[in-house]
């Protein structure tokens, strides 16, 4: 058993937690979450999205860190050696590959609306210190940044270049740096406008609309979105876990940190989700529908009310942009870690090449919010459908097979060393059953439902 990763350790246990914490809180917490609830009905889907996580996200959460940790390399020769020494097929390689495609989809859009929040940081400094005028009609403002592919095209970029320059410079100089100070500071200024929510006197309505359910609203479609924003969020089903879980000291324990990564994610979204709704209410902006703009048109009414508004708005869009950073250093991690080991080129020039193509695909994102905004694949606009296809059925797909991997592939030994050696045997057999047939059961059902299978 290997006891490093060629590319870096975590210098500690908060390291990691800190490292998947950055991962999982990004845009999917405080961008995607609020709006997919909004255009879901509200409470019937956040009870369906806690329970995905919880049954499913995380024992699938432990399987990442499990496999990544006893294979030590990136994830697909992780998947590879592991398969090899369990006597199973080389094939299951074709899950780590299976996760480079759906982290290269991801990360073509999401660093599109990471593009979005750096363009809002610029707008509120731009008030704040060089007097241009407020964003007095925040639809308009929106609309107006969709409809400039110049623009569009120009955040994107920057975002790309962050990315690229953390993940180039490796495990301990880049990424932990990066995390390490800027995501607390996050959840600080989260605080800050939960407070502000709570006096705009529509809190009541707003945890109404999050939490009380109308069953009414449940069906196949809202169920499967649901799923996928568990895989999302806490960026499951693509390997990002696992590629940072080879980098974990051997001696820390798995449930304790993936329950703490899991509890702080759903806080954020929840959070947010509170912070944001009520906001939304008061200003009068209808909570049902709001559609993937939902916090860029709604936030920015609050921002123009409140004292030192603009600065607020200003540190609210910079740190989002800094938590949709250390997400996507992650999305980019497994295939430059995986040609690392696989090529001679360096750190850098992979690294490079992956964002440019990333980058390039990008483009198709940017393109669908203006000049092909009349095409559509299945109904969706381009962006859209990447994004359904990519989160919402590529990462439940890969998380199926990392369960059915963790739980059926790997030996009960290789498991609960990995886990907990002094772990009770009921609380072993229990994440073990439930990753081997619960977890995948679900995922079927939800699936299969959605592509007719059922
Ligand atoms: N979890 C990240 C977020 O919520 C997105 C992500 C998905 C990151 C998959 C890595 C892998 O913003």
């Amino acid at each position: 058993m290997q006891t490093a990763s060629v590319h870096g350790m975590w210098s500690s246990r908060l390291m990691f937690i800190m490292a998947a914490t950055g991962s999982a809180v990004g845009l999917g917490n405080i961008w995607r979450f609020p709006y997919i609830t909004s255009d879901n009905g509200g409470g019937a889907f956040v009870l369906v999205y806690l329970a995905c996580i919880l049954l499913v996200g995380l024992p699938i959460l432990f399987s990442e860190i499990i496999i990544g940790r006893r294979g030590r390399m990136s994830p697909i020769n992780s998947l590879r050696e592991l398969a090899r020494d369990s006597g199973a097929s080389r094939a299951w390689m074709g899950l780590g590959w299976m996760g480079v495609i759906a982290g290269f989809l991801i990360l073509s859009f999401y660093s599109v609306v990471a593009g979005w929040t750096l363009h809002y940081a610029w707008l509120y400094f731009k008030q704040l210190f060089l007097g241009a005028e407020a964003i007095a009609d925040p639809g308009a403002t929106f609309g107006a940044l969709l409809a400039n592919p110049g623009e569009l095209i120009f955040w994107h970029g920057v975002f790309m270049v962050m990315t690229v320059s953390v993940v180039a410079l490796g495990v301990e100089k880049g990424l932990e740096r990066a995390v390490s100070i800027l995501m607390p500071m996050l959840f600080v200024l989260l605080l800050v406008l939960l407070g502000y929510a709570m006096t705009t006197g529509h809190f009541g309505e707003a945890v109404g609309f999050l939490f009380k359910p109308d069953w009414s609203s449940v069906n196949g479609g809202m169920i499967v979105t649901a799923m996928g924003q568990a895989f999302f969020t806490l960026s499951l089903g693509m390997c990002a876990i696992m590629a940072y879980g080879a980098y974990l000291p051997s001696d820390v324990n798995i449930p304790r940190v993936g329950v703490a990564v899991a509890a702080t994610d759903t806080s954020v979204a929840l959070i947010a989700g509170l912070a944001i709704f009520p906001i939304a209410i008061s200003f009068g902006i209808d909570p049902e529908g709001g559609g993937a703009g939902f916090i860029f048109t709604s936030l920015p009414l609050a921002f123009n009310e409140m004292t030192w508004g603009i600065a607020y708005g200003m540190a609210f869009f910079l740190l989002l942009s800094v938590a949709a950073w250390t997400s996507s250093i992650s999305l980019l991690e497994p295939p430059t870690a995986y040609f690392v080991e696989s090529s001679n080129l360096s750190r850098r020039t992979i690294a490079l090449i992956i964002a440019a193509l990333t980058w390039a695909m990008g483009l198709a994102s940017v393109f669908s919010l203006n000049i092909w905004s009349e095409v559509t694949i299945g109904g969706k606009d381009i962006m859209s459908a990447i994004e359904y296809v990519a989160a919402d059925i590529m990462l439940p797909v890969g998380g199926l097979l990392i369960a059915i991997f963790a739980g059926w592939v790997l030996s009960n030994r290789i498991t609960r060393t990995e886990l907990d050696e002094n772990m009770p045997s009921w609380a072993y057999s229990t994440w073990l059953w439930i990753t081997r047939v619960f977890t995948p059961l679900m995922i079927l059902v939800v699936i299969g439902g959605i592509l007719g299978v059922f």
